[in-house]
């Protein structure tokens, strides 16, 4: 069983329905924005800073994104503001930050194995409509990725991107046949030290003609797919030197075959990333049909974890120079020693809770109220009585990496999550 953390790949589940720029190589010119063109506004670092209001616009990429068109008091959204302050952020283009870190050895080792030939993007605009993140790579109408529980949606038929994949179509059609793209994605999701709402991923793509195959003897797909898993355990030894590997066989809507590929790390099976052989569906919309293709992505944080032995993904969003100060431009896998260990406090709350109720609503809440000053949200306990009333125990664990807390301030944010989590989640306090 492989280790499994930092936001694993949520499309590797068939369909469950439960209830619930770079412009490197080329010069290219895409749409890359996302509303109108504006001055920068600096974003909230949002350090559990509770009385501060979350900037009012934001910029990505040179484009202004205002408040008003991504958080609304609208059933069909629901962004937080503590979501919107991220957008602007793009870690992944920081070249000091162990996400740019990441992303340009990965980048080092495109150049490197095929020069010239990819396409980087990093700058392409987070917000996307439902065709692009979900239609487009065929995830299928009931698909649990789609719920609002699982994704942010901007209203019913725009949402902020879970996966880079969301791109896969558009560049396609394009005209691009070998493309790198990264980017923050946005996920609804429980709380832990290896899951936080906003992460990065990077998706690659390759498309292949008729000759690249028919030379080999070999049909398209197993070309394809043998090229991938070259190129992929490539870049895994890149990143990790001579490590273990293996392939699992797995199952992505956009993809046939499919596959994950494991390292062997610390002594546990490390998911690495998620990859297959693109349906042809997918390259017949785009009017590639006589084209083979492969496809990846892969979470930066999770390797990113690893590589640096970072322990807690809130890390990445930290300002405090004790954290920053530690990386440089170019140095991949300098190991985080980390500053502190302030200790941790723990509140329990239990509920009745009610049909809609979902932990995922239930961390949004907590976050919206600490922000990264929880730590983690755990169930420790659950039961049904007699009348058929479940109740549940979560324990929330608060600690900051930067500072101690003083019990006076966590017992405020206590009462507010207790009074907000009655309110806003329609569930009993017990
Ligand atoms: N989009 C997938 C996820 O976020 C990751 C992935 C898997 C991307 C396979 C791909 C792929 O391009 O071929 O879970």
């Amino acid at each position: 069983m492989a280790l499994s953390f930092a936001q694993s790949t949520l499309f590797s589940k068939p369909s469950l329905f439960l209830s619930r720029n770079g412009f490197p190589n080329l010069a290219v010119s895409l749409s890359l924005s996302c509303f109108s063109t504006s001055a920068a506004v600096s974003s909230d670092n949002n350090r559990g800073h509770k009385w501060r209001q979350p900037a009012a616009s934001v910029e990505h990429g040179g484009v202004k994104i205002a408040k008003d068109d991504v958080v609304r008091d609208d059933p069909t959204n629901n962004v937080p503001d503590t979501i919107f302050s991220k957008l602007g952020l793009q870690l992944h283009k920081r070249d000091q930050h162990p996400l740019g870190i990441l992303k340009n050895a990965i980048y080092n080792y495109f150049d490197t194995t095929y020069p010239n030939k990819f396409d980087k993007f990093d700058d392409l605009c987070p917000i996307v409509s439902v065709k692009q993140n979900f239609d487009d790579v065929l995830v299928p109408e009931d698909h649990v990725s789609r719920s609002y529980n699982d994704t942010y949606y901007v209203d019913s038929q725009t949402v902020l991107r879970c996966h880079t994949s969301a791109h896969q179509a558009e560049l396609l059609r394009k005209g691009f046949t070998h493309f790198l793209v990264t980017g923050d994605v946005y996920r609804r999701d429980s709380i832990d030290s290896t899951h936080y709402p906003v992460f990065h991923q990077m998706e690659g793509f390759r498309v292949f003609n008729p000759d690249d195959w028919e030379a080999s003897g070999m049909d398209g797909t197993s070309y394809a797919a043998k090229d991938l898993k070259k190129c992929l355990e490539g870049l895994a030894r890149h990143l990790f030197g001579a490590v273990e590997m293996r392939w699992i066989d797995t199952y992505f809507p956009f993809t046939n075959p499919s596959f994950e590929l494991e390292i062997y790390f610390q002594e546990n099976w490390l998911e690495v990333l998620g990859c297959g052989v693109t349906e042809q569906e997918i390259l017949k919309r785009s009017g590639k049909t006589n084209n083979v293709a492969w496809a990846f992505g892969l979470g930066l944080e999770r390797l990113a974890m690893v590589l640096f032995d970072i322990p807690d993904i809130r890390l990445f969003w930290s300002t405090d120079e004790r954290f920053t100060s530690q990386f440089s431009k170019g140095q991949l896998g300098a190991k985080f020693k980390p500053f502190s260990k302030f200790p941790p406090c723990y509140k329990d709350m239990s509920f009745w809770i009610n049909d809609s109720f979902t932990e995922n609503n239930l961390c949004e809440v907590v976050r919206g109220i600490a922000g990264d000053l929880v730590e983690e949200v755990r169930l420790i306990d659950n039961f049904t009585n007699k009348k058929g009333m479940t109740s549940h125990c979560y324990r929330i664990a608060y600690r900051s990496m930067e500072r101690s807390l003083t019990d006076e301030e966590i017992n405020d944010l206590q009462w507010n999550v207790r009074e907000q989590v009655e309110n806003k989640l329609n569930v009993v306090l017990r």
